[in-house]
């Protein structure tokens, strides 16, 4: 079942109901403010950090589903019938309702009893205002007189400390009105330096601030009474909930149509310029952005140059392609995802309530290997701020804040893979780029400049971190976890609620980790191959034969007849083994020992990609392991907390899919991998939208296993390492067309369905046209001419590519 279909020519998901089996979101925002915007307007704002400057509230876990948004009523003076033209929050239902989530906007269409409206909400560029461009048209056929409330709740900025600390947040709200803006001041009279305000480009009738005085006690958002009445009583709130809402008044007549702009502005003000007189806040900087955006067609403008901006982010890769599923996931929402992953992390998403983790080392590194061709310049900064959170030792703090930029010492580090991503970011970034000049920038460790080394010495130090840090088996050890958060081998968790990554009761030195150890050699290949273009031969050879000991290390005590080992616990016990009961085979350390080729002589990684294909494969996407734990296991931790089939115990984890796709075409197996990047890629379930449950449009992180009870159904969308190695997956292996040191790679392993494809991507400054086609003289033709080189070098403006297989 569908509940909508993608225009790909506006590059939009058009949901055709307001009754989506969830909140179906988009993000607004690209670099300082953000937004997260459901299909019926829910969601909320903020400025760089969603826990700590938030502007708006937004109730997580709410009744019903997806409360607080960027609400708007229309009332008909005459009836006194009201209603909300983006269904929620009062839900009456619409004569005709369409939400369309294009690229960084979205726009929301109602029409009841012939008035019908439209509202665009968006972020412009290089601005910290959001934008609700509101237009009300008379569709029937006698004047009208209509009355517009808007509605935003303000968050008194600490979203987490908003959501507890009620001895002291109900005292300090503040506002201050004037003319049609509404000024949200809260702590601005003591350390803030910022406000927020809601301003409308025409007269009010009335407002309101104060929360309880617009819904009326024990009253609902689907009931205001300010609404209900029919105008506003201009309350100035003081403690309790700031709100913002506008009354304003119209006549329309048949066909005629009004329209307005609201701005939520963020306001930024220098210490000794805050106040005009006392208590009185600098309106000034909000003026300014007011006066940019209310003048005529500014809006239409800000629309459009968002429109080029996409575009061009989008230019790099794009495919045509017998498969339009296939085509637009490339195109469009594969791309568009990874770039908010990019923007956001794991912080704000409709599973992600913005006030837990920051910026995850790993998780940012793995984002920038679906980003970095996009807007390579961000990705530098990127990679510079994450080293710049790496300790001494070539450990890494796991997580920082985006807004400090440092790291974040609750959680602190011991995740032992972490060290190891950022070569692979590094080198991904350099690849995409050329630019080794990076690998020269002064870094800090620990945040701190006295200890500030170049880039380079942060590789080298995150490479002989995992080889200072082996177990008895000479392979990785695991520290709190590795990349699968949810083994946690050395904490012996018995309290409820503890932290099972951060609770360490033992301080083992024995768990090991078999994905580190592929992820090690794997990442010992692309750090030799930049020693190699560095010319540093020395380390060059250091690390190649650390990569072959780790090898050795793997083949004698890391595999099961059929498969790879996952780990060894904190006693030396196999996990991840045909000697276990449960969790007998794992996805993550068969696709790392075969993407770092591994096995590759003796034929064991086709032996183990067929295990994963004979106890792992599912129609719905290949499940993490198996069979999953029915019980708790205190010696595993997370893992088996989770219900059999969920997450890592047993879930479609769907980050872990493209790996084992890649893992299929490296070997040959093409059809194969396609037919795994299908059962799980979004577009190709949006038929069965009704078992998916999420977006159709971005990847989830997980859906459920086969041992689940809603075996197909899919949880936390938008926000996942899922997008990123997707994307590597699907451009850079099924389609094979990836960056190398020092030209573009066309290695593609398609299948004759795919036949007649065309790729164009940009690549230091060379246009590559890239076309597959099936043919009897078979190979690789670079302008015309036949080659054995797939590792085409940038060597004019434009090179053409024929694939004939
Ligand atoms: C989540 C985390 C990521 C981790 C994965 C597996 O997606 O963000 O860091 O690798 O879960 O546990
Ligand atoms: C939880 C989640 C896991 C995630 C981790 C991040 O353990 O189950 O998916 O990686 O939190 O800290």
């Amino acid at each position: 079942m569908k509940f909508g279909y993608f225009d790909d020519d506006k590059k939009e998901y058009v949901i055709t109901t307001p009754k989506t089996p969830s909140p179906w979101i988009n993000y607004l925002g690209s670099e300082e403010m953000f937004g997260i915007i459901s299909n019926t307007g829910g969601g909320y704002t903020f400025y760089r950090d969603a826990k700590l400057r938030r502007l708006t509230r937004y109730r997580y876990n709410g009744i019903p589903a997806d409360q607080n948004g960027r609400y708007f009523y229309l009332r008909d003076q005459a009836s006194g019938e009201f209603w909300s033209p983006t269904w929620q929050p009062i839900r009456k239902e619409l004569d005709k309702y369409e939400c369309r989530h294009g690229l960084g906007y979205t726009k929301i269409i109602g029409e009841l009893n012939g008035i019908a409206s439209e509202i665009t909400y968006f972020i412009p560029l290089k601005s910290n205002t959001e934008i609700h461009r509101v237009k009300v048209k008379n569709t029937g056929k006698e004047l009208r007189k209509l009355s517009l409330f808007s509605f935003l709740e303000f968050c008194l900025w600490n979203a987490d400390d908003d959501d507890r600390n009620f001895q002291r947040n109900l005292n300090t709200g503040e506002v201050e009105v004037e003319g049609s803006t509404i000024y949200h001041k809260t702590e601005f009279r003591e350390r803030r330096n910022h406000y927020a305000y809601y301003a409308v480009n025409k007269a009010i009738s009335s407002f309101e601030t104060d929360r309880e005085t617009f819904i009326g006690t024990y009253e609902n958002l689907n009931n205001p009474r300010s609404v209900r009445e029919g105008k506003c009583s201009n309350s100035l709130a003081s403690g309790w909930s700031p709100i913002a809402s506008h009354c304003l008044e119209m006549e329309l007549k048949p066909g005629q149509e009004e329209e307005f702009t609201f701005i939520l502005g963020y306001v930024e003000v220098s210490k000794d310029k805050k106040f005009t007189s006392v208590g009185v806040i600098n309106k000034e900087p909000a003026k300014e952005q007011m006066g940019k955006f209310f003048q005529e067609g500014a809006v239409d403008k800000a629309l459009s140059k968002l429109s080029r901006y996409w575009k061009k982010i989008l230019k790099p890769f794009q495919i045509e392609c017998p498969d339009e599923k296939l085509a637009r996931m490339v195109n469009i929402w594969n791309p568009y995802q990874c770039k908010v992953t990019f923007n956001l992390s794991r912080s704000a998403s409709y599973f992600e309530s913005g006030v837990g983790r920051g910026m995850g080392f790993r998780d940012s590194n793995q984002d920038l290997l679906g980003f970095v061709h996009q807007v390579p310049e961000r990705a530098r900064e990127r990679i510079l701020d994450i080293a710049a959170t790496q300790l001494e030792d070539g450990g890494a703090y796991h997580q920082y804040q985006p807004l400090t930029k440092r790291g974040n010492s609750d959680i602190g580090d011991g995740f032992y893979d972490d060290p190891l991503w950022l070569i692979l970011g590094v080198c991904a970034y350099i690849k995409e780029t050329n630019d080794i000049s990076i690998l020269e920038e002064s870094v800090p460790y620990e945040n701190n400049p006295e200890l500030a080394m170049p880039l380079v010495d942060h590789l080298f130090r995150s490479f002989y971190f995992t080889l200072d840090n082996l177990g008895p088996h000479r392979l990785p050890l695991i520290g709190r976890a590795d990349w699968n958060d949810c083994l946690n081998l050395n904490c012996f968790s018995e309290e409820p609620g503890e932290s099972f990554q951060t609770t360490g009761n033992k301080t083992g030195r024995t768990a090991e980790s078999l994905m580190i150890a592929g992820l090690f050699v794997y990442t010992c290949r692309e750090f030799a191959g930049l020693l190699n273009i560095l010319g540093e031969e020395e380390h060059e050879d250091a690390v190649r034969e650390a990569k072959q000991t780790m090898i050795d290390s793997i083949k004698h005590y890391g595999r099961d007849p059929e498969w790879y080992l996952r780990a060894y616990d904190f006693f030396g016990n196999k996990i991840g083994s045909d000697e276990c009961n449960e969790g007998k085979i794992y996805i993550e350390s068969q696709a790392w020992c075969i993407m770092a080729g591994v096995g590759k002589q003796d034929g064991f990684d086709r032996k183990a990609l067929d295990s994963v294909e004979k106890y792992l494969a599912t129609k719905h996407g290949i499940v993490l392991q198996d069979p999953p734990y029915s019980e708790y296991h205190v010696e595993l931790g997370e893992v088996s907390s989770y219900p059999p089939g969920y997450k890592e115990n047993g879930g479609i984890f769907c980050h872990t899919n493209p790996w084992i796709m890649i893992a299929e075409a490296m070997l040959g197996n093409n059809e194969k991998a396609l037919d795994y990047y299908r059962r799980i890629a979004p577009a190709y379930r949006e038929e069965i939208s009704d078992i998916h449950k999420m977006e159709p449009y971005v990847y989830s992180q997980m859906i459920a296993g086969k041992a689940a009870h809603n075996f197909g159904q899919a949880k936390n969308s938008w926000l996942t390492g899922t997008a990123a190695w997707n994307y590597v997956a699907i451009t850079q292996y099924i389609l094979g067309i990836r960056p190398g040191y020092c030209g573009l790679i066309v290695e593609p392993h398609i299948t004759d369905e795919l036949a007649g494809t065309k790729i164009t991507r940009h690549f230091r400054g060379t246009e590559y046209r890239i076309e597959f086609i099936k043919g009897e003289d078979k190979g690789l033709f670079v302008d015309g001419k036949k080659t054995m080189i797939t590792e085409i070098l940038p060597v004019a403006d434009i090179i053409d590519v024929q694939y004939i297989f």
